[in-house]
């Protein structure tokens, strides 16, 4: 595999740029805000800032309901401060990524206004719009898909008679990919930043871009989502990617990660794999995610382990020396790791094993922030103090066949407002997020749970990320080695291996929150390895193996050919 070395040593810090700190006191976070936590970013040991969208949007969606990409949105800036923030990063060697969210636009931006004016615009087929179907003198949509947030995907425009498509939330209208004129509008995008001196993009929900010609109904009818098969993965998005790829991309030295929801690894590997026809670096694919829930975090289930081990692995293994994963475990889009595949009573202990269950695999590790000081869901008192789009529509679905409290419960275990309450920086007022009353309510643990305390505390979830960190940076067993895992059957651990050429690693997690024997896989002696990351303090092997206490963590290490 000869792909870039930056690219496959780095790892990623996710900032959500409303709550990660406000620099000038109005309760919401902005640039300024960041620009007093570079220093903290750095001591993490990443080398790269992902900003989730920075721009200007009426925050539908905050901020991925885009009204002008070439700008900042005032609550968090402008150029002038994105500019010092670059430079910032860059003078202590961070790279900068922006979200590219070309998937659709936000009905505010100029092109949607004009599109919508008449059907001679020159920006009509900029989006999708059509005519509805006539049926015993109704109008209905011009076809039977449903949008992901918000009820039907078509909305409807009486001074056009016509509807526009939108995958999402009604504000946020489908951009036409097929339009040339469209694909050269986001090629005008990507160099804008990346001749600012940005260093890349994630690219939002990018396997979405192109829809099967005809726009054609679909049938069965899912309940989620109905229509998908004809917009997921189709080829001309390919097609359309690798154009970006040859016309902007080539020419800089930088880096692209697509989301993909409902991708497998066989489909992300026609993007990613080394050759001729790789148009990303790396995707994001959500299987993972699943373990607790079925396709959406809102429809719930018991976590499975196997199931979670299952998807990693197939990840792992089919890229193995085709493709680098990325790996992440939180984002702005779930709810917080600890309090799903975790344990709220063991977070130190859960947060450090989940920590290492991940970033040791083979790939690219993104942190979203707060990961690293173990934040936790939060429990809010009412429905309507949820304020996310995709939290509202669920509530509103599920409150068609169940009573409010049932709701309540699921919206507070499923709802994207968990990740995206103000980072908790200290024991101080409004955790030391802002001066001023924050714009989504702080979690109530904040006096235990705050980076301040962890700064401190040489045993802390925090700076067992630093030091999970610079583990995985010097060691080459970590960084290249191949995957492969140990008794895939269990129910209570994820154990696994990396090789390389000199090292190799056993990572063993604990999934139980009792007490359970861990046996070493057969032809490993564990008393000939060293043990170099764990998350209790006393660690006695017996016969081989150890009575593993709430969620443990163990990682061994030897030279290989021992
Ligand atoms: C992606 C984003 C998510 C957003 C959606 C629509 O999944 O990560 O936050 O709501 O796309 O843009």
């Amino acid at each position: 595999m000869d792909g870039k070395r930056w690219i496959r040593e780095m790892s990623v810090y996710q900032i959500w740029p409303r709550s990660f700190c406000d620099g000038h006191g109005d309760g919401i976070g902005d640039l300024w805000g960041v620009l007093g936590k570079l220093d903290y970013i750095k001591s993490l040991g990443v080398d790269a800032i992902w900003f989730s969208p920075l721009y200007p949007s009426p925050n539908a969606d905050f901020g991925y309901d885009i009204a002008d990409y070439k700008n900042i949105h005032p609550d968090y800036g402008n150029l002038e401060v994105f500019r010092e923030v670059l430079e910032g990063a860059h003078e202590r060697g961070l790279r900068v990524f922006m979200d590219l969210v070309v998937n659709h636009t936000s009905d505010e931006h100029p092109w949607f206004v004009e599109s919508r004016k008449s059907r001679d615009n020159p920006y009509h087929d900029y989006y999708f719009w059509r005519p509805g179907r006539k049926r015993n003198g109704k109008t209905l949509p011009p076809n039977n898909w449903t949008s992901i947030f918000e009820g039907g995907a078509w909305e409807y425009d009486e001074g056009l008679d016509e509807f526009y498509l939108h995958l999402f939330a009604k504000k946020q209208p489908d951009l036409n990919m097929d339009n040339p004129r469209v694909r050269q509008e986001v090629k005008d995008i990507m160099r804008f930043w990346l001749d600012m001196g940005v260093d890349g993009f994630r690219e939002d929900v990018i396997t979405f871009i192109s829809k099967a010609p005809g726009l054609p109904n679909s049938y069965p009818p899912s309940p989620i989502a109905n229509g998908m098969k004809y917009y997921v993965n189709r080829p001309e998005a390919h097609q359309y990617l690798a154009e970006f790829k040859r016309e902007v991309l080539d020419h800089y030295d930088c880096f692209t990660v697509g989301e993909s929801p409902l991708t497998t690894a066989d489909t992300a590997l026609r993007y990613i794999s080394e050759g001729p026809d790789q148009v990303l670096d790396e995707m994001i694919g959500f299987s993972h995610m699943e373990a607790d829930c079925f396709m959406t975090d809102v429809i719930q289930r018991p976590f499975n382990l196997r199931k979670m081990k299952k998807a990693f692995s197939e990840w792992q293994m089919k890229l193995q020396d085709r493709a680098w994963p990325a790996l992440y475990i939180e984002n702005h889009d779930h709810p917080r790791i600890i309090s799903r595949y975790g344990s709220e009573l063991y977070r130190t202990e859960s947060g450090k094993m989940l920590a290492a269950m991940y970033i040791l695999q083979r790939g690219t590790p993104f942190i979203y922030q707060g990961q690293e000081i173990g934040m936790l869901n939060i429990s809010l008192p009412r429905l309507e103090d949820y304020p996310d789009v995709m939290a509202q529509n669920n509530a509103r679905i599920l409150s068609h066949f169940l009573p409010k409290k049932k709701v309540l419960d699921i919206i507070r275990r499923s709802s994207r407002d968990s990740a995206r309450t103000p980072v908790q920086w200290s024991a101080e007022k409004n955790a030391g997020f802002s001066t001023h009353e924050p714009w989504l309510r702080v979690n109530e643990n904040y006096k235990q749970i705050n980076v301040a305390a962890q700064e401190k505390d040489p045993n802390s979830l925090l700076n067992f990320y630093r030091a999970l960190l610079q583990f995985r940076k010097d060691n080459s067993a970590a960084l290249y080695g191949d995957y492969r895992e140990h008794y895939p059957e269990s129910s209570d651990f994820y154990v696994y291996e990396r090789r390389s050429e000199e090292q190799r690693l056993l990572v063993i997690c604990s999934f139980s929150s009792e007490l359970k024997r861990f046996d070493a896989p057969e032809g490993i002696d564990l008393e000939r390895w060293q043990l170099v990351l764990h998350n209790y303090d006393v660690n006695f092997i017996i016969e081989n193996g150890y009575t593993a206490r709430p969620y443990e963590l163990r990682v061994y290490q030897t030279k290989t050919g021992i």
